[in-house]
């Protein structure tokens, strides 16, 4: 079973003459342990439809099914608690809580009745490198550190799928350094990962890579055998075909 499946998923924003369709028909499914990225140009749908797959937004048509749950015919009870049990989530700004040290922030995302942790607070954190500052405040770390918290907090509760809207956000180009580091622990520990991401360094450590265009599927690039450096290449040239400058990413 696919850890996610998305069918035929259309997404229209506002009624009647005014309607725009945001995703036109999109289908994918993601097997465990896969590491997907994203990419599109600015405005191309991505966050929308990050946004169907981790509940919180509601699709026009079409269903979304993570780990064999129909996300899109379930209210809004239930996914709360399916949100805690088998999503993790990585945004833009790492959304640490300022007034929570990094260990608590960490904990906030423990759910009270899931299953055992795969890894305890003290074992991810060593593994990610933060445990010298696990009782400092957000305000006291750096954006590199933040981010690494913020994966830690993703993870900690061996989530299904982890979803992350350009995780690199507005850091300087050590942070593709940090995120690979990060997905690349994460991944020896069996995460599935679909990243949002403009960074063709982060895209080209996964294992596929997704092009959305115009709220459509425009190009579905699998790594197979190919080194980081072929499918870097292969990514930058495929994204100059797909159009725009690449800073529009
Ligand atoms: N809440 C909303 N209401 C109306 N239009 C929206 C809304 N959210 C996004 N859009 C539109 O949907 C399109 C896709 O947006 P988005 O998914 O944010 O793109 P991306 O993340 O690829 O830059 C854009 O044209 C955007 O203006
Ligand atoms: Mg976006």
């Amino acid at each position: 079973m696919s850890v996610l499946e998305v069918k035929n998923v259309d997404k229209y924003y506002g009624t009647g003459d005014i309607a725009i369709k945001v995703l036109d028909g999109v289908s994918f499914s993601v097997e465990q342990n896969e590491f997907t990225a994203i990419m599109g140009p600015s405005g191309s749908g991505k966050t929308t439809l990050l946004n169907m797959i981790s509940t919180i937004d509601t699709v026009s048509a079409g269903n979304i099914f993570i780990n064999g749950m129909d996300i899109t015919e379930e209210d809004e009870d239930v996914l709360s608690e399916f949100r805690g049990e088998n999503l993790g989530f990585i945004f833009q700004d790492f959304n640490l809580l300022d007034i929570l040290t990094v260990r608590e922030n960490i904990e906030l995302s423990l759910s009270i009745k899931g299953e055992k942790p795969i890894m305890t607070l003290e074992e991810i954190s060593k593994l990610l490198g933060i445990t010298e500052i696990l009782d400092k405040y957000p305000k006291h770390i750096s954006g590199g550190e933040k981010q690494r918290c913020a994966f830690a907090r993703a993870f900690i509760n061996s989530p299904k799928l982890i979803l992350a809207d350009e995780p690199t956000g507005s850091l300087d180009s050590n942070a593709s350094r940090t995120i690979l580091k990060s997905m690349e622990l994460l991944k020896e520990k069996g995460a599935t990962i679909l990243v949002v991401t403009h960074d063709a360094f982060v895209s080209a450590w996964c294992d596929r890579v997704l092009f959305l265009r115009d709220g459509k599927i425009w190009k579905d690039l699998y790594k197979s055998e190919k080194t980081n450096r072929e499918f870097y290449n292969k990514i930058v040239e495929t994204m100059s075909v797909l159009g725009g400058d690449i800073n529009d990413f």
